[in-house]
């Protein structure tokens, strides 16, 4: 059977994730695989259409596409998302349709699923037959347990092919009507209490309506607010995945470009930022990838702490609440208070004037009174992930984290909660007794209310 394996790690042949293929290609001699370093080529494949389309060919006569990836901020790395984004600028689509297709990943577990979800709606959207995805955990491939699980995986994948078995779409395609935002006569600035704010945009001049949608934001702040274009910062490459900043937080770029600059002096000394961007296929382009790829020299650490952040997106949102977890996930796991959405859905320019200018007076009300809002699963379950990791396998690669949670409170284990372990103990003893055990169950309700109530009675 012949495999085509897209690796999506910067880290070419030194990717961990390309282990997890390579040991397949030893343990099935029927798969003939041919391995693409696609992310880390990337920049050759930009400029060289010929390399590309190599790939492309092989793709085309392989039986089945294997998307090997690591995570990278919640999704696969911005040089991973390039090559998705050439696929559809050349027009490659057809060599991917009806191809079988499945997804391994290596990763920490931290927001997995919402990664594999987007390679899933991506190989739906190129008309491929997806066969499933397996979050490895990185160093599962030193389990017996788990390379058998693994193996059992490649192997359903190798009989499905075989037996030419049929798939279900998961991601239906987007409907998307094209409509021009004209936005309306101006209202008067949303005064900035002395907050500073920052829109971003990666706006190129294909994307008429987001350019428009970033200008009516501007224009509902006097002119002293600060924007800026991604496109204009300057940014060498995307992250390699090296880690060096793991002890420091000092990136390999450092002193190459002026990503570190730009998010020291602009993002980090706004208190509102605006992240405006269109939707490239089922996410916001490569560019926002690697503005977002390239925070990670703050590692593990919350960059957003105490922003309102708002996103403005053109683009069929609704259809996409992948990419709107994401979104939602990455601001409250960086510590920012989500302000919401205004995307051009709507179709009605003079709403979608109306919906800017709340959210201009949202966002600045909000950020004068320091709200922020209480955590949900995607961060009370993303920081136990994180602080166990920190704590545990990666704290002497991620000694700059380490030194954060350990000042920040980061570490808010073990739990000696001395007064529940007593009242625990004591209960567990007593639940055994047939006829406490019946009379507590009869006040479990009453009592579960009662110090709300009382609350609700005294203040
Ligand atoms: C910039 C960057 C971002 C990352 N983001 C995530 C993430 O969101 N979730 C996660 O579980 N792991 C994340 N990781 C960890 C990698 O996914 C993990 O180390 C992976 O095994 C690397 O595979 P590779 O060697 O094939 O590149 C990130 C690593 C880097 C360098």
């Amino acid at each position: 059977m012949k495999v085509a394996v897209l690796n999506g790690s910067p880290k070419g042949e030194k990717s961990v994730t390309l282990q997890y293929a390579l040991y397949l290609q030893k343990k099935f001699p029927a798969f003939e695989m041919t391995f693409h370093p696609v992310a880390r080529q990337i920049q050759n494949l930009e400029r060289d259409e010929e390399a590309f389309g190599q790939v492309i060919e092989d793709v085309r006569a392989a039986e089945l596409v294997l998307w090997a990836f690591p995570l990278y901020f919640l999704s696969v790395s911005s040089q991973f998302k390039r090559f998705v984004e050439l696929i559809f600028a050349r027009r490659a689509e057809d060599a991917f349709r009806n191809r079988y297709a499945a997804a391994v990943s290596t990763s920490i577990h931290f927001f997995d699923h919402t990664a594999h979800n987007y390679v899933h709606a991506l190989c739906d959207d190129l008309g491929m037959r997806y066969l499933g995805g397996y979050s490895a955990g990185m160093y599962d491939l030193l389990s017996s347990k788990e390379r058998k699980r693994f193996l059992l995986f490649a192997e359903n994948f190798q009989e499905a092919v075989r037996r030419g078995a049929p798939t279900a779409i998961a991601y239906p395609p987007l409907s998307w009507a094209p409509f021009a935002y004209h936005p309306g006569p101006g209202q008067p600035p949303v005064d900035l209490g002395g907050k500073r704010v920052l829109i971003l945009t990666d706006a190129t001049p294909a994307d008429a309506n987001l350019t428009a949608m970033a200008q009516t934001l501007r224009e509902r702040f006097p002119r002293e607010v600060d924007a800026a274009n991604l496109h204009d910062v300057s940014i060498a490459g995307g992250c390699l995945g090296c880690i060096s900043c793991g002890y420091d937080n000092r990136c390999v770029y450092f002193g190459r470009d002026g990503y570190r600059e730009f998010f020291e002096a602009r993002v980090k000394t706004a208190d509102v930022i605006f992240l405006a961007g269109a939707m490239k296929d089922r996410a916001l382009s490569s560019r926002w990838k690697l503005f977002f790829d390239r925070s990670f020299y703050n590692t593990h650490q919350p960059v957003l702490e105490g922003k309102q952040v708002g996103f403005l997106i053109s683009g069929p949102l609704g259809q996409n609440a992948n990419l709107r977890e994401m979104l939602t996930a990455y601001t409250e796991c960086m510590g920012g208070n989500l302000v919401g959405f205004v995307t051009d859905e709507p179709g009605d320019s003079a709403l979608i004037d109306a919906r800017i200018h709340e959210f201009a007076r949202t966002a600045v009300r909000l950020a004068g009174q320091s709200y922020l809002r209480p955590a949900t699963f995607l961060s009370t379950a993303g920081a136990k992930l994180m602080r166990d990791a920190i704590w545990g396998p990666l704290r002497f690669v991620f000694l700059a984290d380490h030194r954060y949670y350990q000042r920040h409170g980061g570490y808010d284990f073990p739990q000696r909660q001395y007064k529940v372990r007593l009242r625990n103990a004591l209960m567990t003893l007593l639940m055994r007794i047939p006829a406490t055990r019946k009379d507590v169950q009869k006040r479990t309700i009453d009592e579960m209310v009662k110090p709300l109530r009382q609350v609700v009675e005294s203040r």
